[in-house]
């Protein structure tokens, strides 16, 4: 796995590190896009150091202002948020955002989207060779944009031009997010693969809604948004499955991670590493408890190192 050489542990007890096509990670356990902002809002709560790798969020060419609010609502077993990816485009993250994440020592990972397949190509040609972003992660799956996004991630023409056209632009590490929103999800992670992609994420959000019975409005401005958070973790605990046994390439499984539990559950699935996303919210220090987790897991089950887990399903 990866093209660059593991180093050393760094104690005796079992070796936590991935290596995820060249992006070097001390912990399997990183933060997933969107939910732990530019890494500064947690910074003051969590040493940052300590994390896996910490993914930003979606960053386009040029400044977003995202959709009205309410953009935001609790739903049993977890959240739906239309943001519709408000950022402060490439100009804006590398200036006022990336010179703070570089003091840390955590691979950097930017979470990007377009409106169409040139503009992906385009803001991962910037990011080329941009000092302090180790990997690039291709939104193709977001479900609160009414162009782009989901629409990219469910038709397999679309996933494919979008991967190939990004791949062409730059030579960091390109990890493609894919949509949760299709029926053979092996198919769409053998699309990324074969068009360039060097690692598959999954999942996003689901498309979602949330009615307000007494005005008997929708909550969300945006009527619709995506829901994620535990009540999605065995819908992506599949989804990671079968995306993993399609592909030759490292997997990311992510989706209502709140303990070592369901991360575990992901990397016997077949995930390289996982990405925690909503719990971010209830308990800033959750990914470090479940960095704890699985090493107190691999430790009870003498495994020396996390990747002799990845894949161990025991199907009889
Ligand atoms: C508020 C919020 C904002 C998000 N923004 C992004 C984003 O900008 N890009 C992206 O690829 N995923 C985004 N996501 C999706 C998460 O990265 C993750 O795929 C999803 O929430 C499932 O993981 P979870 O159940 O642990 O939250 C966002 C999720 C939330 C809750």
């Amino acid at each position: 796995m990866g093209k660059r050489k593991i180093d050393a542990p760094a104690t005796n007890g079992p070796d936590m590190r991935v290596n995820l096509a060249g992006i070097a990670m001390k912990n399997p356990v990183m933060a997933a896009s969107g939910t732990f902002g530019y890494g500064k809002e947690y910074a003051p709560l969590v040493d940052l150091n300590k994390l896996g790798a910490l993914v930003v969020k979606g960053i386009s060419l040029r400044p977003e202002r995202g959709n009205e609010t309410p953009r935001i609502v609790e739903a049993a077993g977890g959240l739906i948020n239309a943001i519709g990816l408000q950022n402060p485009g490439f100009d804006g993250f590398t200036k006022k955002h990336l010179p703070f994440l570089k003091k840390y020592k955590v691979p950097v990972i930017v979470n990007i989207w377009g409106r169409s397949a040139e503009e992906y190509a385009e803001v991962a040609g910037r990011f080329d060779g941009v000092r302090g972003v180790q990997g690039l992660e291709v939104n193709i799956s977001c479900p609160n944009i009414k162009r782009g996004g989901i629409a990219f991630g469910t038709d397999p023409r679309l996933t494919a031009e979008v991967v190939a056209k990004t791949r062409r632009k730059t030579k960091l590490p390109l990890i493609v997010k894919l949509s949760p929103n299709v029926t053979r999800i092996g198919e769409f992670a053998r699309i990324a693969e074969a068009n360039g992609a060097d690692v598959i994420s999954l999942i996003n959000s689901f498309p979602a809604m949330a009615i307000d019975i007494e005005t008997r409005a929708p909550v969300l401005a945006n009527v619709t948004g995506g829901l994620s958070g535990p009540a999605i973790h065995p819908i992506a605990l599949k989804m990671v499955w079968e995306a993993a046994a399609a592909v030759e390439i490292p997997v990311v499984g992510m989706g209502g991670i709140t303990s070592e539990k369901e991360a575990l559950a992901f990397i016997i699935a077949g995930a390289a590493a996982v990405a925690v996303g909503t719990a971010n919210f209830t308990d800033p220090g959750i990914i470090l408890k479940v960095v704890k987790g699985i090493e107190a897991y691999l430790v009870r089950c003498k495994l020396k190192s996390v990747r002799e887990l990845t894949g161990s399903l025991q199907l009889s």
